[in-house]
Protein backbone atom coordinates (compact mmCIF):
# COMPACT_ATOMS: atom_id res chain seq x y z
CA UNK A 1 0.00 0.00 0.00
CA UNK A 2 2.43 2.00 1.06
CA UNK A 3 4.79 1.02 -2.24
CA UNK A 4 2.47 3.06 -4.31
CA UNK A 5 4.86 5.64 -7.05
CA UNK A 6 3.89 9.13 -6.49
CA UNK A 7 5.56 11.93 -7.30
CA UNK A 8 8.29 13.59 -4.88
CA UNK A 9 5.65 16.34 -3.51
CA UNK A 10 2.54 14.04 -2.81
CA UNK A 11 5.14 11.35 -1.38
CA UNK A 12 6.74 13.38 1.10
CA UNK A 13 2.85 14.54 1.92
CA UNK A 14 1.80 11.09 2.20
CA UNK A 15 4.91 10.45 4.55
CA UNK A 16 4.53 13.38 6.61
CA UNK A 17 0.56 11.84 6.64
CA UNK A 18 1.47 8.32 8.31
CA UNK A 19 4.28 10.01 10.93
CA UNK A 20 1.50 11.95 11.93
CA UNK A 21 -0.63 9.07 12.67
CA UNK A 22 -0.43 7.68 16.53
CA UNK A 23 1.96 4.72 16.94
CA UNK A 24 -0.82 2.84 17.96
CA UNK A 25 -3.08 3.03 15.10
CA UNK A 26 -0.88 0.79 12.97
CA UNK A 27 -1.85 -2.36 12.67
CA UNK A 28 0.60 -5.59 14.29
CA UNK A 29 2.75 -7.39 12.44
CA UNK A 30 1.00 -10.64 11.09
CA UNK A 31 -2.59 -8.96 11.32
CA UNK A 32 -4.72 -7.62 9.47
CA UNK A 33 -6.52 -4.62 10.51
CA UNK A 34 -9.67 -2.88 9.20
CA UNK A 35 -12.43 -0.79 9.38
CA UNK A 36 -15.60 -1.99 8.44
CA UNK A 37 -18.22 -3.47 9.57
CA UNK A 38 -16.09 -2.64 12.84
CA UNK A 39 -12.57 -1.45 13.45
CA UNK A 40 -11.04 -4.56 13.81
CA UNK A 41 -7.83 -6.06 14.31
CA UNK A 42 -7.67 -10.08 12.98
CA UNK A 43 -4.59 -12.03 14.00
CA UNK A 44 -5.81 -15.72 13.78
CA UNK A 45 -3.42 -18.73 12.84
CA UNK A 46 -0.30 -16.72 12.53
CA UNK A 47 1.59 -18.95 14.90
CA UNK A 48 2.02 -16.12 17.23
CA UNK A 49 2.95 -17.02 21.00
CA UNK A 50 2.23 -13.69 22.42
CA UNK A 51 -0.47 -11.32 22.16
CA UNK A 52 0.95 -8.14 20.20
CA UNK A 53 1.30 -4.89 22.14
CA UNK A 54 0.77 -2.41 19.30
CA UNK A 55 -3.18 -3.06 19.16
CA UNK A 56 -4.94 0.11 17.85
CA UNK A 57 -6.76 1.16 20.82
CA UNK A 58 -9.97 1.93 19.03
CA UNK A 59 -10.12 -1.84 18.09
CA UNK A 60 -13.68 -3.03 18.67
CA UNK A 61 -13.04 -6.72 17.27
CA UNK A 62 -9.51 -8.55 17.74
CA UNK A 63 -9.39 -12.31 16.60
CA UNK A 64 -6.34 -14.20 18.15
CA UNK A 65 -7.46 -17.32 17.86
CA UNK A 66 -5.80 -20.84 16.77
CA UNK A 67 -2.30 -19.07 17.53
CA UNK A 68 0.02 -20.28 20.32
CA UNK A 69 -0.62 -17.46 22.94
CA UNK A 70 0.41 -18.69 26.41
CA UNK A 71 -0.65 -16.17 28.74
CA UNK A 72 -3.10 -13.07 28.96
CA UNK A 73 -1.84 -9.96 30.99
CA UNK A 74 -3.67 -7.31 32.92
CA UNK A 75 -2.14 -4.87 30.02
CA UNK A 76 -2.80 -6.44 27.14
CA UNK A 77 -6.37 -4.87 26.42
CA UNK A 78 -6.17 -2.45 28.99
CA UNK A 79 -6.39 0.25 26.20
CA UNK A 80 -8.96 -0.80 24.10
CA UNK A 81 -11.77 0.43 25.87
CA UNK A 82 -14.24 0.32 22.65
CA UNK A 83 -13.64 -3.78 22.64
CA UNK A 84 -16.90 -5.51 21.95
CA UNK A 85 -15.57 -8.88 20.30
CA UNK A 86 -12.20 -10.81 21.80
CA UNK A 87 -11.44 -14.34 20.49
CA UNK A 88 -9.00 -16.35 22.30
CA UNK A 89 -9.78 -19.84 21.70
CA UNK A 90 -7.42 -22.68 20.44
CA UNK A 91 -4.50 -21.43 22.03
CA UNK A 92 -2.51 -22.82 24.52
CA UNK A 93 -3.22 -20.25 27.45
CA UNK A 94 -2.36 -21.39 31.09
CA UNK A 95 -2.36 -18.16 32.73
CA UNK A 96 -4.58 -15.23 32.80
CA UNK A 97 -3.48 -12.51 34.94
CA UNK A 98 -5.89 -11.27 37.74
CA UNK A 99 -7.62 -8.66 36.35
CA UNK A 100 -7.02 -9.48 33.12
CA UNK A 101 -9.67 -7.56 31.18
CA UNK A 102 -10.85 -4.72 33.54
CA UNK A 103 -11.43 -1.66 32.10
CA UNK A 104 -13.30 -3.62 29.12
CA UNK A 105 -16.43 -1.69 29.67
CA UNK A 106 -17.96 -2.64 26.29
CA UNK A 107 -16.78 -6.02 26.08
CA UNK A 108 -19.69 -8.09 24.78
CA UNK A 109 -18.32 -11.30 23.95
CA UNK A 110 -15.22 -12.99 25.46
CA UNK A 111 -14.00 -16.69 23.82
CA UNK A 112 -11.16 -18.54 25.75
CA UNK A 113 -12.32 -22.01 24.85
CA UNK A 114 -9.92 -24.66 24.18
CA UNK A 115 -7.15 -24.01 26.19
CA UNK A 116 -6.27 -27.17 27.63
CA UNK A 117 -3.80 -26.18 29.61
CA UNK A 118 -6.02 -22.92 31.48
CA UNK A 119 -6.49 -25.28 34.37
CA UNK A 120 -7.36 -22.29 37.33
CA UNK A 121 -8.45 -19.21 36.16
CA UNK A 122 -7.66 -16.01 38.67
CA UNK A 123 -10.55 -15.37 41.11
CA UNK A 124 -10.89 -11.63 39.46
CA UNK A 125 -9.92 -12.52 35.98
CA UNK A 126 -13.21 -11.21 34.78
CA UNK A 127 -13.87 -7.92 37.18
CA UNK A 128 -15.35 -5.49 35.72
CA UNK A 129 -17.32 -7.40 32.46
CA UNK A 130 -20.26 -5.47 33.14
CA UNK A 131 -21.39 -5.59 29.74
CA UNK A 132 -20.51 -9.34 28.62
CA UNK A 133 -23.27 -11.29 27.58
CA UNK A 134 -21.28 -14.56 26.38
CA UNK A 135 -18.10 -15.82 27.77
CA UNK A 136 -16.75 -19.21 26.68
CA UNK A 137 -14.69 -21.51 28.35
CA UNK A 138 -15.34 -24.99 27.32
CA UNK A 139 -12.19 -27.16 27.58
CA UNK A 140 -9.71 -25.69 29.51
CA UNK A 141 -9.37 -28.00 31.86
CA UNK A 142 -10.30 -26.27 34.28
CA UNK A 143 -11.34 -28.32 37.67
CA UNK A 144 -12.58 -25.46 39.75
CA UNK A 145 -14.02 -22.25 39.67
CA UNK A 146 -12.34 -19.99 42.23
CA UNK A 147 -14.99 -18.38 44.34
CA UNK A 148 -16.44 -15.15 43.09
CA UNK A 149 -15.09 -15.62 39.77
CA UNK A 150 -18.61 -13.86 38.15
CA UNK A 151 -19.23 -11.65 40.55
CA UNK A 152 -20.98 -8.16 39.21
CA UNK A 153 -21.17 -9.65 35.40
CA UNK A 154 -24.91 -8.94 35.40
CA UNK A 155 -25.21 -9.14 31.39
CA UNK A 156 -23.93 -12.20 31.21
CA UNK A 157 -26.28 -14.40 28.71
CA UNK A 158 -24.44 -17.75 28.00
CA UNK A 159 -21.60 -19.30 29.65
CA UNK A 160 -19.77 -22.56 28.09
CA UNK A 161 -18.53 -24.48 31.01
CA UNK A 162 -18.69 -27.67 29.40
CA UNK A 163 -16.05 -30.32 28.64
CA UNK A 164 -14.01 -29.56 31.48
CA UNK A 165 -13.02 -31.71 34.52
CA UNK A 166 -14.91 -29.55 37.06
CA UNK A 167 -15.59 -31.53 39.98
CA UNK A 168 -17.79 -29.23 42.08
CA UNK A 169 -19.11 -25.47 42.08
CA UNK A 170 -18.73 -23.68 44.94
CA UNK A 171 -21.83 -21.70 46.95
CA UNK A 172 -23.54 -19.18 44.73
CA UNK A 173 -20.88 -19.35 42.12
CA UNK A 174 -23.79 -18.02 39.55
CA UNK A 175 -25.48 -15.69 42.58
CA UNK A 176 -24.90 -12.26 40.31
CA UNK A 177 -26.41 -13.80 36.83
CA UNK A 178 -29.73 -12.85 36.89
CA UNK A 179 -29.55 -12.95 32.82
CA UNK A 180 -27.97 -15.85 32.42
CA UNK A 181 -29.94 -18.03 30.20
CA UNK A 182 -27.99 -20.70 28.85
CA UNK A 183 -25.74 -22.54 31.18
CA UNK A 184 -23.58 -25.46 30.18
CA UNK A 185 -21.95 -27.78 31.93
CA UNK A 186 -22.26 -30.95 30.71
CA UNK A 187 -19.09 -33.36 30.07
CA UNK A 188 -17.56 -32.54 33.92
CA UNK A 189 -17.16 -34.40 36.47
CA UNK A 190 -19.92 -33.19 38.91
CA UNK A 191 -20.93 -35.31 41.52
CA UNK A 192 -23.38 -33.47 43.44
CA UNK A 193 -25.95 -30.36 43.06
CA UNK A 194 -25.87 -28.77 45.89
CA UNK A 195 -28.81 -26.34 47.10
CA UNK A 196 -26.65 -23.07 46.78
CA UNK A 197 -24.72 -24.36 43.38
CA UNK A 198 -27.34 -22.45 41.41
CA UNK A 199 -28.82 -19.90 43.54
CA UNK A 200 -29.91 -16.21 41.54
CA UNK A 201 -30.38 -17.98 38.25
CA UNK A 202 -33.50 -16.71 38.63
CA UNK A 203 -33.89 -16.28 34.29
CA UNK A 204 -31.59 -19.26 32.96
CA UNK A 205 -33.55 -21.16 30.31
CA UNK A 206 -31.45 -23.87 29.64
CA UNK A 207 -29.33 -25.83 32.32
CA UNK A 208 -27.35 -28.75 30.53
CA UNK A 209 -25.78 -31.75 33.34
CA UNK A 210 -25.16 -34.59 30.96
CA UNK A 211 -22.20 -36.51 31.11
CA UNK A 212 -21.49 -35.38 34.72
CA UNK A 213 -20.46 -38.12 37.71
CA UNK A 214 -23.96 -36.65 39.28
CA UNK A 215 -25.34 -38.72 41.79
CA UNK A 216 -27.52 -36.44 44.32
CA UNK A 217 -29.37 -33.66 43.70
CA UNK A 218 -30.17 -31.95 46.60
CA UNK A 219 -33.83 -30.98 47.46
CA UNK A 220 -33.36 -26.96 46.90
CA UNK A 221 -31.18 -27.35 44.15
CA UNK A 222 -33.60 -26.21 41.76
CA UNK A 223 -35.31 -23.70 43.47
CA UNK A 224 -34.58 -20.14 41.49
CA UNK A 225 -35.26 -21.96 37.97
CA UNK A 226 -38.67 -21.12 37.95
CA UNK A 227 -38.10 -20.35 34.25
CA UNK A 228 -35.96 -23.06 33.25
CA UNK A 229 -37.31 -24.58 30.10
CA UNK A 230 -34.47 -27.46 29.12
CA UNK A 231 -32.86 -29.66 31.95
CA UNK A 232 -30.44 -32.43 30.69
CA UNK A 233 -29.30 -35.13 33.54
CA UNK A 234 -28.63 -37.84 31.10
CA UNK A 235 -25.77 -40.14 31.35
CA UNK A 236 -24.65 -39.48 35.17
CA UNK A 237 -25.36 -41.71 38.35
CA UNK A 238 -28.39 -40.65 39.68
CA UNK A 239 -30.52 -43.17 41.58
CA UNK A 240 -33.04 -41.33 43.29
CA UNK A 241 -34.97 -37.91 42.52
CA UNK A 242 -37.59 -36.49 44.40
CA UNK A 243 -40.77 -34.36 43.38
CA UNK A 244 -40.02 -32.04 45.89
CA UNK A 245 -36.59 -31.49 43.76
CA UNK A 246 -38.85 -30.74 40.64
CA UNK A 247 -41.07 -28.81 41.81
CA UNK A 248 -39.86 -25.42 41.26
CA UNK A 249 -38.88 -25.87 37.79
CA UNK A 250 -42.63 -24.71 36.62
CA UNK A 251 -41.56 -23.43 32.84
CA UNK A 252 -40.00 -26.74 32.58
CA UNK A 253 -40.47 -28.26 28.80
CA UNK A 254 -38.00 -30.54 27.96
CA UNK A 255 -36.70 -32.86 30.28
CA UNK A 256 -33.47 -35.45 29.73
CA UNK A 257 -32.85 -38.34 33.03
CA UNK A 258 -32.09 -41.20 30.95
CA UNK A 259 -29.09 -43.07 31.14
CA UNK A 260 -29.02 -42.97 35.17
CA UNK A 261 -29.26 -45.90 37.38
CA UNK A 262 -33.15 -45.69 38.96
CA UNK A 263 -34.25 -47.39 42.06
CA UNK A 264 -37.92 -48.02 41.07
CA UNK A 265 -39.29 -48.63 44.91
CA UNK A 266 -40.59 -46.55 47.39
CA UNK A 267 -38.37 -43.68 47.02
CA UNK A 268 -39.15 -43.50 43.43
CA UNK A 269 -42.67 -42.47 44.40
CA UNK A 270 -42.53 -38.85 44.86
CA UNK A 271 -40.62 -38.42 41.48
CA UNK A 272 -43.41 -40.81 39.73
CA UNK A 273 -46.07 -38.21 41.20
CA UNK A 274 -44.28 -34.95 40.30
CA UNK A 275 -44.33 -36.89 36.56
CA UNK A 276 -48.62 -36.96 36.35
CA UNK A 277 -48.23 -33.37 37.13
CA UNK A 278 -45.42 -32.50 34.48
CA UNK A 279 -46.84 -30.93 31.26
CA UNK A 280 -43.57 -31.36 29.22
CA UNK A 281 -41.68 -33.99 27.16
CA UNK A 282 -39.25 -36.19 29.09
CA UNK A 283 -37.09 -39.45 28.23
CA UNK A 284 -37.21 -42.67 29.97
CA UNK A 285 -36.31 -42.94 33.04
CA UNK A 286 -34.76 -47.30 33.16
CA UNK A 287 -35.41 -48.89 36.27
CA UNK A 288 -31.91 -50.27 37.52
CA UNK A 289 -32.88 -51.95 40.43
CA UNK A 290 -35.06 -54.32 41.78
CA UNK A 291 -34.45 -56.79 38.84
CA UNK A 292 -37.96 -57.14 38.38
CA UNK A 293 -38.53 -54.05 36.66
CA UNK A 294 -35.05 -53.61 35.12
CA UNK A 295 -35.25 -51.55 31.76
CA UNK A 296 -38.85 -50.31 32.68
CA UNK A 297 -39.77 -46.98 32.59
CA UNK A 298 -40.18 -45.43 36.04
CA UNK A 299 -43.03 -43.05 34.12
CA UNK A 300 -44.89 -45.50 32.84
CA UNK A 301 -44.84 -47.60 36.14
CA UNK A 302 -48.11 -48.42 38.24
CA UNK A 303 -48.54 -46.99 41.62
CA UNK A 304 -48.17 -50.74 43.53
CA UNK A 305 -44.80 -50.92 41.46
CA UNK A 306 -43.84 -48.60 43.66
CA UNK A 307 -44.23 -50.48 46.90
CA UNK A 308 -41.73 -51.98 48.94
CA UNK A 309 -37.86 -51.22 49.37
CA UNK A 310 -34.52 -52.65 47.31
CA UNK A 311 -32.40 -53.61 50.12
CA UNK A 312 -29.67 -50.94 50.07
CA UNK A 313 -26.82 -53.83 50.52
CA UNK A 314 -28.83 -55.10 46.67
CA UNK A 315 -28.18 -51.59 45.32
CA UNK A 316 -24.97 -51.91 46.13
CA UNK A 317 -24.21 -55.13 44.53
CA UNK A 318 -25.50 -54.03 41.37
CA UNK A 319 -24.79 -50.81 40.97
CA UNK A 320 -21.44 -51.55 41.71
CA UNK A 321 -20.60 -54.96 41.85
CA UNK A 322 -19.45 -55.89 45.33
CA UNK A 323 -17.66 -59.37 43.75
CA UNK A 324 -14.42 -56.73 42.58
CA UNK A 325 -14.13 -56.69 46.18
CA UNK A 326 -12.80 -52.81 45.49
CA UNK A 327 -15.23 -51.56 48.01
CA UNK A 328 -16.75 -52.58 51.29
CA UNK A 329 -20.57 -53.43 51.02
CA UNK A 330 -21.69 -51.61 54.22
CA UNK A 331 -20.01 -48.57 52.62
CA UNK A 332 -21.49 -46.77 49.25
CA UNK A 333 -19.92 -44.73 47.25
CA UNK A 334 -22.94 -42.79 47.04
CA UNK A 335 -22.56 -42.03 50.78
CA UNK A 336 -25.31 -41.08 52.24
CA UNK A 337 -27.10 -39.74 48.95
CA UNK A 338 -29.77 -42.26 48.88
CA UNK A 339 -32.79 -42.16 51.08
CA UNK A 340 -33.10 -44.57 53.52
CA UNK A 341 -35.67 -47.33 53.06
CA UNK A 342 -39.09 -45.58 53.57
CA UNK A 343 -39.38 -48.45 56.59
CA UNK A 344 -39.63 -48.38 60.18
CA UNK A 345 -36.60 -49.82 61.83
CA UNK A 346 -38.64 -52.53 62.72
CA UNK A 347 -40.44 -53.22 60.06
CA UNK A 348 -38.38 -54.48 57.59
CA UNK A 349 -41.14 -56.72 56.10
CA UNK A 350 -41.51 -54.89 52.75
CA UNK A 351 -37.36 -54.98 52.11
CA UNK A 352 -37.40 -56.47 48.83
CA UNK A 353 -34.53 -58.10 50.20
CA UNK A 354 -33.46 -61.00 46.88
CA UNK A 355 -32.50 -63.34 49.37
CA UNK A 356 -35.18 -65.85 50.19
CA UNK A 357 -37.10 -66.57 47.47
CA UNK A 358 -36.86 -66.57 43.51
CA UNK A 359 -39.17 -64.42 41.49
CA UNK A 360 -41.17 -65.18 38.72
CA UNK A 361 -41.28 -64.18 35.69
CA UNK A 362 -44.95 -62.50 36.39
CA UNK A 363 -44.12 -59.87 39.34
CA UNK A 364 -47.87 -59.03 39.41
CA UNK A 365 -48.91 -62.83 40.28
CA UNK A 366 -45.70 -62.75 42.51
CA UNK A 367 -47.29 -59.64 44.12
CA UNK A 368 -50.83 -61.42 44.39
CA UNK A 369 -48.88 -64.71 45.92
CA UNK A 370 -47.04 -62.39 48.72
CA UNK A 371 -49.71 -60.68 49.88
CA UNK A 372 -51.17 -64.25 51.08
CA UNK A 373 -48.20 -64.10 53.78
CA UNK A 374 -47.82 -60.72 54.50
CA UNK A 375 -49.12 -61.51 58.01
CA UNK A 376 -46.96 -64.20 58.96
CA UNK A 377 -43.76 -62.01 57.45
CA UNK A 378 -44.39 -59.13 59.62
CA UNK A 379 -44.62 -61.11 62.57
CA UNK A 380 -40.98 -62.61 62.29
CA UNK A 381 -38.58 -61.27 64.34
CA UNK A 382 -35.49 -59.32 62.84
CA UNK A 383 -33.38 -62.14 63.95
CA UNK A 384 -35.48 -65.01 62.15
CA UNK A 385 -35.89 -62.26 59.27
CA UNK A 386 -31.40 -61.81 58.80
CA UNK A 387 -30.76 -65.38 59.12
CA UNK A 388 -33.35 -65.93 56.50
CA UNK A 389 -31.79 -64.13 54.62
CA UNK A 390 -28.73 -66.17 54.21
CA UNK A 391 -30.69 -69.03 52.50
CA UNK A 392 -30.62 -67.23 49.51
CA UNK A 393 -27.53 -67.18 46.48
CA UNK A 394 -25.42 -64.60 48.48
CA UNK A 395 -23.13 -67.17 49.67
CA UNK A 396 -20.48 -64.44 48.66
CA UNK A 397 -21.90 -61.98 51.47
CA UNK A 398 -19.97 -63.99 54.53
CA UNK A 399 -16.28 -64.13 52.44
CA UNK A 400 -17.04 -59.93 52.15
CA UNK A 401 -17.53 -59.25 55.76
CA UNK A 402 -14.20 -58.84 56.86
CA UNK A 403 -14.24 -56.29 53.56
CA UNK A 404 -17.10 -54.55 55.14
CA UNK A 405 -15.47 -53.44 58.33
CA UNK A 406 -12.56 -51.74 56.14
CA UNK A 407 -12.91 -48.50 55.79
CA UNK A 408 -13.69 -47.35 52.09
CA UNK A 409 -11.18 -46.34 50.13
CA UNK A 410 -11.55 -42.89 49.29
CA UNK A 411 -9.79 -43.74 45.55
CA UNK A 412 -13.23 -45.49 44.92
CA UNK A 413 -14.85 -42.41 45.11
CA UNK A 414 -12.41 -40.28 42.58
CA UNK A 415 -12.83 -43.44 40.13
CA UNK A 416 -16.00 -45.29 40.94
CA UNK A 417 -16.18 -46.71 36.91
CA UNK A 418 -13.46 -49.22 38.29
CA UNK A 419 -15.53 -51.03 40.65
CA UNK A 420 -18.48 -51.86 37.93
CA UNK A 421 -16.54 -54.56 36.17
CA UNK A 422 -18.65 -57.17 38.02
CA UNK A 423 -22.67 -55.90 38.67
CA UNK A 424 -24.30 -58.67 37.04
CA UNK A 425 -27.25 -58.61 38.60
CA UNK A 426 -28.83 -61.54 40.48
CA UNK A 427 -32.00 -63.09 40.35
CA UNK A 428 -34.17 -61.46 43.36
CA UNK A 429 -36.44 -62.93 45.54
CA UNK A 430 -39.68 -60.35 46.88
CA UNK A 431 -41.24 -60.05 50.25
CA UNK A 432 -44.46 -58.52 50.24
CA UNK A 433 -44.20 -54.94 49.63
CA UNK A 434 -45.70 -52.82 52.28
CA UNK A 435 -49.12 -51.27 51.35
CA UNK A 436 -48.13 -47.85 53.14
CA UNK A 437 -44.97 -47.26 51.08
CA UNK A 438 -44.63 -43.13 51.01
CA UNK A 439 -40.87 -42.59 51.75
CA UNK A 440 -39.54 -40.42 54.65
CA UNK A 441 -37.70 -38.20 53.43
CA UNK A 442 -34.40 -38.94 55.07
CA UNK A 443 -31.72 -36.21 55.94
CA UNK A 444 -30.01 -38.95 58.28
CA UNK A 445 -26.47 -39.41 59.00
CA UNK A 446 -24.38 -41.67 57.57
CA UNK A 447 -24.40 -43.79 60.71
CA UNK A 448 -28.27 -43.82 60.36
CA UNK A 449 -28.29 -44.80 56.61
CA UNK A 450 -26.02 -47.55 56.99
CA UNK A 451 -27.89 -49.20 60.09
CA UNK A 452 -29.68 -51.20 58.10
CA UNK A 453 -27.49 -52.91 55.93
CA UNK A 454 -24.68 -53.34 58.15
CA UNK A 455 -26.67 -55.12 61.14
CA UNK A 456 -27.57 -58.22 58.44
CA UNK A 457 -24.19 -58.50 57.59
CA UNK A 458 -22.76 -59.17 61.25
CA UNK A 459 -25.81 -61.78 61.72
CA UNK A 460 -25.42 -64.09 58.44
CA UNK A 461 -21.71 -63.84 59.77
CA UNK A 462 -22.34 -65.47 62.85
CA UNK A 463 -25.41 -67.63 61.72
CA UNK A 464 -22.31 -68.88 59.13
CA UNK A 465 -20.07 -69.08 62.02
C1 LIG B 1 -14.78 4.71 21.29
O1 LIG B 1 -16.07 4.92 20.78
C2 LIG B 1 -16.55 6.23 21.02
C3 LIG B 1 -17.99 6.28 20.58
O2 LIG B 1 -18.20 5.46 19.49
C4 LIG B 1 -15.69 7.22 20.28
O3 LIG B 1 -16.14 8.54 20.49
C5 LIG B 1 -14.27 7.09 20.76
O4 LIG B 1 -13.41 7.93 20.02
C6 LIG B 1 -13.80 5.68 20.64
N1 LIG B 1 -12.52 5.52 21.28
C7 LIG B 1 -11.43 5.21 20.61
C8 LIG B 1 -10.17 5.10 21.42
O5 LIG B 1 -11.46 4.96 19.43
C1 LIG C 1 1.33 -25.61 25.91
O1 LIG C 1 1.91 -25.03 27.06
C2 LIG C 1 2.49 -25.97 27.94
C3 LIG C 1 2.99 -25.23 29.13
O2 LIG C 1 1.92 -24.57 29.76
C4 LIG C 1 3.60 -26.69 27.24
O3 LIG C 1 4.14 -27.67 28.07
C5 LIG C 1 3.04 -27.36 25.97
O4 LIG C 1 4.10 -27.95 25.24
C6 LIG C 1 2.34 -26.36 25.12
N1 LIG C 1 1.67 -27.04 24.02
C7 LIG C 1 1.72 -26.63 22.78
C8 LIG C 1 0.97 -27.42 21.78
O5 LIG C 1 2.35 -25.64 22.45
C1 LIG D 1 -29.82 -7.70 32.40
O1 LIG D 1 -29.16 -7.00 31.38
C2 LIG D 1 -29.70 -5.73 31.13
C3 LIG D 1 -28.99 -5.15 29.96
O2 LIG D 1 -28.09 -6.00 29.39
C4 LIG D 1 -29.52 -4.86 32.33
O3 LIG D 1 -30.09 -3.59 32.10
C5 LIG D 1 -30.19 -5.50 33.50
O4 LIG D 1 -29.91 -4.77 34.65
C6 LIG D 1 -29.72 -6.92 33.67
N1 LIG D 1 -30.55 -7.57 34.64
C7 LIG D 1 -30.13 -7.81 35.86
C8 LIG D 1 -31.10 -8.48 36.75
O5 LIG D 1 -29.03 -7.49 36.23
C1 LIG E 1 -22.50 -23.90 51.31
O1 LIG E 1 -23.80 -23.74 51.82
C2 LIG E 1 -24.16 -24.75 52.74
C3 LIG E 1 -25.60 -24.58 53.12
O2 LIG E 1 -25.96 -23.25 53.19
C4 LIG E 1 -23.25 -24.67 53.94
O3 LIG E 1 -23.58 -25.68 54.85
C5 LIG E 1 -21.82 -24.85 53.48
O4 LIG E 1 -20.95 -24.71 54.57
C6 LIG E 1 -21.47 -23.85 52.42
N1 LIG E 1 -20.17 -24.17 51.89
C7 LIG E 1 -19.21 -23.29 51.83
C8 LIG E 1 -17.93 -23.75 51.29
O5 LIG E 1 -19.38 -22.13 52.19
C1 LIG F 1 -21.92 -43.61 36.18
O1 LIG F 1 -22.58 -43.37 34.96
C2 LIG F 1 -21.78 -43.65 33.86
C3 LIG F 1 -22.50 -43.20 32.63
O2 LIG F 1 -23.86 -43.43 32.71
C4 LIG F 1 -21.48 -45.14 33.83
O3 LIG F 1 -20.67 -45.43 32.72
C5 LIG F 1 -20.75 -45.48 35.10
O4 LIG F 1 -20.57 -46.86 35.15
C6 LIG F 1 -21.53 -45.05 36.31
N1 LIG F 1 -20.73 -45.24 37.49
C7 LIG F 1 -21.17 -45.85 38.54
C8 LIG F 1 -20.24 -45.97 39.68
O5 LIG F 1 -22.29 -46.30 38.60
C1 LIG G 1 -47.76 -68.91 45.34
O1 LIG G 1 -47.45 -69.64 46.50
C2 LIG G 1 -47.73 -71.01 46.41
C3 LIG G 1 -47.41 -71.65 47.73
O2 LIG G 1 -47.70 -70.77 48.78
C4 LIG G 1 -46.93 -71.65 45.27
O3 LIG G 1 -47.28 -73.01 45.12
C5 LIG G 1 -47.21 -70.91 43.99
O4 LIG G 1 -46.36 -71.39 42.97
C6 LIG G 1 -46.95 -69.42 44.17
N1 LIG G 1 -47.30 -68.70 42.98
C7 LIG G 1 -46.51 -67.82 42.43
C8 LIG G 1 -47.00 -67.14 41.21
O5 LIG G 1 -45.39 -67.55 42.87
C1 LIG H 1 -32.01 -64.83 67.66
O1 LIG H 1 -32.71 -66.03 67.84
C2 LIG H 1 -32.11 -66.93 68.74
C3 LIG H 1 -32.90 -68.20 68.81
O2 LIG H 1 -33.75 -68.29 67.75
C4 LIG H 1 -32.01 -66.29 70.13
O3 LIG H 1 -31.36 -67.18 71.01
C5 LIG H 1 -31.27 -64.99 70.02
O4 LIG H 1 -31.25 -64.33 71.26
C6 LIG H 1 -31.90 -64.09 68.97
N1 LIG H 1 -31.10 -62.92 68.79
C7 LIG H 1 -31.63 -61.71 68.69
C8 LIG H 1 -30.66 -60.58 68.46
O5 LIG H 1 -32.82 -61.48 68.76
Amino acid sequence: MRTVVFDGGRLLLLVMWLNLLPQTDSCPAKCVCYNEPRPTVACQQQGLSSIPTEIPVRSQRIFLQSNSLTMVRSTSFSSCHNLTVLWLYSNNISYIEARAFYGLEKLEELDIGDNNNLRTISPTAFRGLTKLHTLQLHRCGLSELPVGVFRGMVSLQYLYLQDNNILTLHNDTFLDLANLTYLYLHNNKIKIITNNMFRGLINLDRLLLHQNRVIYVEPRAFTDLGKLKSLFLFYNNLTVLTGETMDPLASLQYLRLNGNQWICDCRARTLWEWFKRFKGSSSELECYVPDFLAGRDLKQLKSEDLEGCVETSQIQTNLFGSKSGKFPSTESPLGNTIPRCCLRDNDKSSILSGKSRQITNNPLKEKENMSNTKFKQQERTKNETQIKQNDGPLGTLSNNLDKTLENLHPEFIENPESATASNKKMKKCVKKPKSDAHCIKSQGSTLQMLHFPVIPMIWISLAMS
